[in-house]
C-alpha cells in the first residue's frame, strides 16, 4: 500500500511506538488520524505532524466501533488501520484484579476486533491494510504476564486467521512483533524493565519496521529480527525451550 495520501488510523498514538509511527507516516505524506486517551499529548503531536486527533478510551464497550465511525465521519474512508494501543500488567495472576484483566482484554483484543469489523467492509471494497502490533510475549508467554501474553496471542491468532480469510482480496494483514522497546509501557504496567539484556530499542525502530511492512506488504515482522530464533526453538524443540526459559527467564 502506498503511504502517500493514504488515510491511516493509528490507535495508541499519544505515546511510545504509536507516536513514532505517526511521525513516520506524516513524513511519508499520509493523512493520519491519531487516536489516544491523553488530549494534551495528542495536541502536541498534531501541532508537530499535522495529524487529526481523536480522543477515546478503548476500554469502554463499543469504543472501537465508535472510533471507526468518527474516523469515517472525518475522512469518509480509512485505508490503513494500525491497531497499536495496548496496556500491560505484571505480577502474579492470583493477585490480578478482575477489572485489570478486563481492561487488558478490552484494549488489547476487543477494541482491535471492533475497529477491524467496522472498517473491513470499506477496505474489501476499495483495498486496505490492517496492522496489528503484537508482542513477543504473545509468541512465547512471559512469567508474571499471563493475561497480557494471552491478549497478544489472541491478537496474533485473529490476525493470522484474517490473513487466510482475506487471501486473494485487496486487504493485506501485517503483524508486528516487538521485543523490548523504550517507552512508558513498563512504568505504566507497574513494574519497570530491569534486565540488562535485551536492551530496549528506540520506538522509532518499531515504527520504521511497521511502515516498511505496509509499504512492502509484509505479513510479519519481528523487531529486532533475531526474536524469530526463540520462537523457532520453541516450535521445533519445546522441551529445550522450556529448560532455557526456566534458566534464563
Ligand atoms: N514497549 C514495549 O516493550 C512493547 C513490547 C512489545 C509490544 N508492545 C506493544 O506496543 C504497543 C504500544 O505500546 P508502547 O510501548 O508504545 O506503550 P505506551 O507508550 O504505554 O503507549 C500505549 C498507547 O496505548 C494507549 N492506550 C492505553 N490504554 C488505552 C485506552 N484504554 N484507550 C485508548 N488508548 C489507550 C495509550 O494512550 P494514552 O497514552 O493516551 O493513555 C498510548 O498511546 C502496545 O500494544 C504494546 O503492547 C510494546
Amino acid at each position: 500500500m502506498r503511504l502517500t495520501g493514504a488515510v491511516v488510523l493509528v490507535t495508541g498514538a499519544s505515546s511510545g511506538i504509536g507516536a513514532a509511527v505517526v511521525r513516520r507516516l506524516a513524513d511519508a505524506g499520509s493523512q493520519v488520524v491519531a487516536a489516544g486517551r491523553d488530549p494534551d499529548r495528542l495536541d502536541r503531536l498534531a501541532a508537530e505532524t499535522g495529524a487529526t486527533t481523536l480522543v477515546t478510551d478503548l476500554s469502554r464497550p463499543h469504543a472501537g466501533r465508535e472510533l471507526a465511525e468518527r474516523a469515517l465521519a472525518r475522512y469518509t474512508r480509512v485505508d490503513v488501520l494500525i491497531n497499536n494501543a495496548g496496556v500491560g500488567w505484571a505480577g502474579p495472576f492470583n493477585g490480578m484484579a478482575d477489572s485489570l484483566a478486563d481492561e487488558l482484554l478490552a484494549v488489547n483484543l476487543r477494541a482491535p476486533m471492533e475497529l477491524t469489523r467496522a472498517l473491513l467492509p470499506g477496505m474489501c471494497h476499495r483495498g486496505g491494510h490492517l496492522v496489528f502490533v503484537g508482542s513477543i510475549a504473545g509468541r512465547l508467554g512471559v512469567n508474571g504476564e499471563a493475561v497480557y501474553a494471552a491478549t497478544k496471542a489472541g491478537l496474533d491468532a485473529f490476525a493470522q486467521s484474517l490473513r487466510m480469510e482475506l487471501a486473494g482480496r485487496q486487504v493485506a494483514v501485517s503483524t508486528v512483533v516487538p521485543g523490548v522497546v523504550d517507552t512508558p509501557f513498563f512504568a505504566r504496567r507497574g513494574q519497570p524493565y530491569r534486565r540488562r539484556r535485551p536492551r530496549p530499542l528506540p520506538p522509532d525502530r518499531v515504527a520504521a519496521a511497521l511502515t516498511d511492512a505496509i509499504a512492502n506488504d509484509r505479513a510479519e515482522v519481528y523487531v529486532p529480527r533475531w526474536l524469530r530464533l526463540p520462537v523457532a526453538v520453541r516450535g521445533l524443540l519445546p522441551a529445550v525451550y522450556r529448560r532455557l526459559a526456566t534458566r534464563f527467564g
